[in-house]
Parts: structure tokens; C-alpha cells; sequence
């Protein structure tokens, strides 16, 4: 156990009249667990949770929630005050060195970034190569692995992990943009080193030869602010795998592909993109909305409520409440006025009330009104859970780099309870039936 854990007490778990006891741990915020690391060896016992909704993976400083009362805090920093008052390179600077920075940090923070921002010209060719309708996901989760290829320097000292981990974010949103160019069938655009980090992303994204992009307050607010309510959320199912993958010992840029990989998923990052779906096909059917409520709470339809619903959020999503505001005030700003907002907050206020939904503890997630958010933007659909990565990506190199120097580290494996056939013997092919 670590030094930093209080120990409180002992649990007795009794078995065919043996009691055992574990040790009682408890966190810096009064969460409370049983360790069970010694259960097995002891006890012949393993634990059995499925989803690991019960399951402490690990310990960790960096992000605190309590979904009861919906609170998320980075570094100890809520995290509504961070979208109030930071950047998303400040917020991703605290997030990995565990403290803001001064300012001499943050100025020699950008440089880097700005000094690390190229990606080489021979990933072009790969880009160039992936199948026309590729999803950005895809292509997004081998190129950072690629990078591998590309960067093959060790990760052995301090200056080296800060070089291989500030590459990482400053390349992540130039290979982003370049494959949206790419996609469309246009020239890259090269990242400017009198812009700051959203808006050297948002021109690379949208400026051309014959149209120069014309970058607003408003959007590069909307931006910063979307992707610092992104930056982490403690262990969840992309977080779980790059830990995982990474307690192999793998290098950074494998493991944050795998994360990648999981982010796509729609019940995880995938979520804001199908959100947008669902509410267009709401709005290409009518505005019909009470048949998509209708279907969510059928048993036997496997639908559900896209932006809907959280496993660790049982009152409200503190990301969803900031995101809402913002896209009032984003889509107030440019002028826009999208249907689609108009049917999320029908199908919001509808479902609030529902008793199938009050029950079951549903409520809007972050990712609910982000897409709309990101549409105002001007971001195309299958690019959103790209956006998402972007934001994660601070969380998941901190998280990555925590689990490396923990000194309780041990490779992830999960043990499994057995239940196919019991010993039975080759059959030749003659005799089988
Ligand atoms: N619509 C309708 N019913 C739902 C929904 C939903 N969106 N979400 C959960 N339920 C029901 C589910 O059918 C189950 O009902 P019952 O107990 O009667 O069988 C109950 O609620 C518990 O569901 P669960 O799947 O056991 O809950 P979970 O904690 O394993 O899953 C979730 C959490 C986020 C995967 C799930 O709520 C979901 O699929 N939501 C829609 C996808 C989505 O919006 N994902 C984005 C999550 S936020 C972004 C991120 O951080 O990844």
C-alpha cells in the first residue's frame, strides 16, 4: 500500500467459518476501498466484476469525481473554473506536471510546442494512401502509433520524456488537421508560430489558398473550453487502456493508440458523433422525438439515448452544464440557428421528466451537446471523437506517465472465472460427429 494512503481499518470476509481480513484504504477525498491485493495468495479467492464498476485500478493524483454530486476536479482544480479562467494548454500543462506553471513555464511550454509542431513530410504518403472512406478515427489511431517509426528516440531521461511527450501534443492536432485536408482533397496547411494552440489548430483546419480563415474570439473560446471539460476523467474505458496497454511496457505513442482505439467507440468518445446522428434523423423525420424516448426504454429494443447516461454520473455531468451554456452562447454569437439544439432541448426537457429515465439516473453527458457545439464550429461529423482525442490527450499522458513511475506497478492481468467444458480429449476427424 502506499505511504501517501491512510489505512483505517480492517473488512473480515467470512467463508465456510474462516474469517480473513483486508486492510481498509481510504483517499485524500474519503473514498473508501478494501485491498485485495493479498486476497488470492491468501484466501484462494479472486473478485468477480464485470466492467470493473467496482474495481480500484490503481491510485492516482491526478483527477477527482464524485458522480453523486457531480463534481470533477483536475489536480484538485474544479473543473468549471478551469473553462472559466485557463487554456487548454495551460490545463494540459497542470493536468501532466501535476501544478500550474509559472509563466517563464508556459512560455517555454509553447516554444516547444511550437518547435515540435511539423509532422514529416513522409507521413503525407501514408495519409494519402488510407481508402477514401476511412474513418478519421482509424487513420488518427495508426498514425500516432506510426510516430513510433518516426521518432524512435529512447524515453529514458526527464528532458527525453518531456521532448516525446510535448511532441506528441503538438503534432496531434497538425496530423488531425492534415488528415481532414487530406480527406477533402486539399493542400495542407502548416502550422503558424504566431498563432496559440486552438487557433494554429482551427487554421490549419479551415484556411485555403483562395479563402483566408478568419479566426473569431467566440470559436477559439468554444474550442479551448470543449477541449479543457476533455482533458481527463480518471479511469475510464480509453484511460483504462492506455494504462493497460502501457503496463506492458510499451512505448507512449502505442499506448495512446490503443487508447485512440477506444475512444472511437460510441458508448465512449464515439458517443458525440452518434448524438449528432440521432438528432438529425430525429429532425429528417419531423422533430418526432417521442419515439426515439419511446425506444430507449423498450427492453427489447438495444437503442438508446445517444448523449445520454454515465457510469460514474448519477445527478448530473458537470461537462454537460458548462457544454450546454456554451453552446447558447456560441450559437448566440455567430448567429446560427440549428434545429438540431432546439430538438436537444425538447428531448432533454422530455426525458427529465420521465420517470424511466429519473429512475434508472440518466442525464444528459458531456457529450450531449458538444456535437452541436462542434458543428457551430464548423467541424465535419466524423471528425467530433477526433476532437475528443485532442482534449484527452493531456489525461492520457499524465495518466501514462503516473502508471510508469508508480512504484506498485505490475503488468495489467486480470484473472477470469472458468466456466467452459471441463477436460475432455482430441478427437480424430474419422471419429467426430
Ligand atoms: N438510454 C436508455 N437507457 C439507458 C441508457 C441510455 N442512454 N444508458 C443506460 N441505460 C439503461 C440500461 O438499459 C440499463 O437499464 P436496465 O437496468 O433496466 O437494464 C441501465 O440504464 C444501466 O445501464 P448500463 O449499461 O448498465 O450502465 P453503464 O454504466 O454500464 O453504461 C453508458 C454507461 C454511458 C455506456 C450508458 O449510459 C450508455 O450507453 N449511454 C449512451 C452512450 C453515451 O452517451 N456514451 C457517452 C458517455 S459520456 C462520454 C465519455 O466519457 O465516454
Amino acid at each position: 500500500m502506499s505511504e501517501d494512503l491512510q489505512m483505517d481499518d480492517y473488512a473480515k470476509i467470512t467463508y465456510n467459518g474462516k474469517t480473513f481480513e483486508v486492510p481498509v484504504i481510504i483517499g485524500s477525498e474519503g473514498e473508501k476501498a478494501i485491498d485485495i491485493t493479498r486476497l488470492r495468495a491468501e484466501t484462494g479467492f479472486i473478485t468477480l466484476d464485470p466492467g470493473f464498476a467496482n474495481t480500484g485500478a490503481c491510485q492516482s493524483a491526478i483527477t477527482y469525481m464524485d458522480g453523486e454530486q457531480g463534481i470533477l476536479r483536475y489536480r484538485g482544480i474544479p473543473v468549471d473554473e478551469l473553462a472559466e479562467k485557463s487554456t487548454f494548454k495551460e490545463t494540459s500543462y497542470l493536468l501532466i506536471n501535476g501544478r500550474l506553471p509559472t509563466s517563464d513555464e508556459l512560455r517555454k511550454f509553447s516554444v516547444m510546442l511550437n518547435d515540435h509542431s511539423l509532422v514529416h513530410e513522409d507521413m503525407k504518403t501514408f495519409y494519402q494512401n488510407f481508402p477514401r472512406a476511412s474513418h478519421p478515427m482509424g487513420i488518427l489511431s495508426a498514425m500516432v502509433n506510426a510516430l513510433r517509426s518516426f521518432y524512435p528516440e529512447l524515453q529514458t531521461t526527464e528532458e527525453e520524456m518531456n521532448i516525446t511527450v510535448t511532441r506528441l501534443l503538438a503534432k496531434i492536432r497538425t496530423m488531425a488537421a492534415m488528415s481532414y485536408k487530406i480527406s477533402r482533397g486539399h493542400t495542407t496547411v502548416y502550422p503558424r508560430p504566431d498563432l496559440a494552440y486552438c487557433e494554429n489548430f482551427l487554421n490549419m483546419m479551415f484556411d485555403t489558398p483562395v479563402k483566408p480563415y478568419r479566426l473569431r474570439k467566440e470559436v477559439v473560446r468554444a474550442l479551448e473550453v470543449f477541449w479543457i471539460l476533455h482533458a481527463d476523467h480518471e479511469q475510464n474505458c480509453s484511460t483504462s487502456a492506455v494504462r493497460v496497454v502501457g503496463s506492458a511496457r510499451t512505448n507512449l505513442y502505442a499506448a495512446i493508440s490503443a487508447g485512440i482505439a477506444a475512444l472511437w467507440g460510441p458508448l465512449h468518445g464515439g458517443a458525440n458523433q452518434a448524438v449528432v446522428e440521432m438528432l438529425t434523423q430525429i429532425h429528417a423525420e419531423g422533430g418526432k422525438y417521442r419515439k426515439f424516448i419511446d425506444k430507449a426504454k423498450d427492453r427489447n429494443d438495444p437503442f438508446r439515448l445517444m448523449g445520454f447516461g454515465h457510469r460514474v454520473y448519477k445527478t448530473f455531468d458537470p461537462r454537460a452544464v458548462i457544454m450546454k451554456k456554451m453552446c447558447d452562447q456560441l450559437l448566440g454569437a455567430l448567429k446560427i440557428e440549428d434545429p438540431l439544439l432546439d430538438i436537444a432541448k425538447e428531448l432533454e426537457a422530455v426525458a427529465l421528466k420521465d420517470d424511466y429515465f429519473i429512475d434508472h439516473n440518466l442525464y444528459p453527458n458531456v457529450d450531449f451537446y458538444s456535437g452541436v457545439v462542434l458543428r457551430a464550429i464548423g467541424i465535419p461529423t466524423n471528425m467530433f471523437t477526433v476532437m475528443f482525442a485532442i482534449g484527452r490527450l493531456p489525461g492520457w499522458i499524465a495518466q501514462w506517465k503516473e502508471s510508469m513511475d508508480d512504484p506498485q506497478w505490475r503488468i495489467s492481468r486480470p484473472r477470469q472465472i472458468y466456466t467452459g467444458p471441463n477436460v475432455s480429449h482430441y478427437v480424430p476427424m474419422e471419429e467426430r460427429q
